[in-house]
């Protein structure tokens, strides 16, 4: 199965990934956590893909398309792969498509659209907090650290992502609407979108992905 989650920053895409991944027993391939573990490597690329992730930018679609073809050929994704944050834009898409077409894959199966208001989003983006050895996610609210601001998994303290910061939540939310919204209509137009309601609580929107999936699957 190739699932992609599709949606603005902060709709849940990497919270229902890792879960829809666990319980289908394949890897959730996170493009913003591979960027993220890359440019802790202190080499040229790595500040210079830092400088385009803090202000809200996209890294070029010749990188990303390389990057997630890399992962791709990694022997745990033989089964699938649940796919957050790639394709986000029109040329990744096609990118996607063609590179697929040349693995047992052959095409994306399912595209699950996380529709959230943007109100909801800016409110969620500010309150996330991340770990920055494991990249667990955290939000102080609804989904807090057992302890403080501790990790649960690795015990390190939180962290604000740069790019959380409200200014630069606001040019995200606009790269996204320019760049990534066009793949709703995409999608639809290929009746590969599945939409779902993102504006409910953690596990209500796992339930809402995972029923649809389900359906998907045995349909
Ligand atoms: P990336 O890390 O992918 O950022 P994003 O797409 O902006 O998504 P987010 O991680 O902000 O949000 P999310 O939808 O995963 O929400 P989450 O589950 O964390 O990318 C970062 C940067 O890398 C990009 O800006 C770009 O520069 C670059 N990049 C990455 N991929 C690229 C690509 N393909 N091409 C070019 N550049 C690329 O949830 C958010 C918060 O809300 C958390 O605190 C969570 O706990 C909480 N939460 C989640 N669901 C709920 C809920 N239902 N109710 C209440 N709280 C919730």
């Amino acid at each position: 199965m190739l699932v992609v989650f599709l949606g603005p920053p902060g709709a849940g895409k990497g919270t229902q990934a890792a879960r829809i991944a666990a319980k289908y027993g394949v890897p959730q391939v996170s493009t913003g956590d591979m960027l993220r573990e890359a440019v802790t490597s202190d080499d040229g690329l790595g500040s210079k893909m830092k400088a385009i992730m803090d202000t809200g930018g996209l890294v070029d679609d010749d990188t990303m398309r390389d990057v997630v073809q890399e992962r791709l050929k990694k022997p745990d994704t033989a089964g699938g792969a649940i796919l957050d944050g790639f394709p986000r834009t029109v040329v990744q898409a096609a990118a996607l498509d063609e590179l697929l077409d040349r693995t047992p894959h052959e095409a994306v199966d399912v595209v699950l659209y996380l529709d959230v208001p943007e109100d909801v989003l800016v409110e969620r983006l500010s309150q996330r907090r991340a770990c920055p050895v494991c990249g667990a996610n955290y939000h102080m609210t609804f989904n807090p650290p057992a302890q403080g601001s501790l990790c649960d998994r690795c015990d390190a303290e939180l962290i604000q992502r740069d790019d959380d910061r409200e200014e630069v939540v606001r040019d995200r939310l606009a790269v996204y609407r320019e760049k990534t919204r066009p793949l709703v209509d995409r999608y639809e137009a290929q009746r590969q979108l599945i939409r779902i309601d993102g504006d409910a609580g953690i596990v209500e929107v796992f339930e809402r992905s995972d029923k649809a999936l389900a359906e998907w699957v045995n349909a």
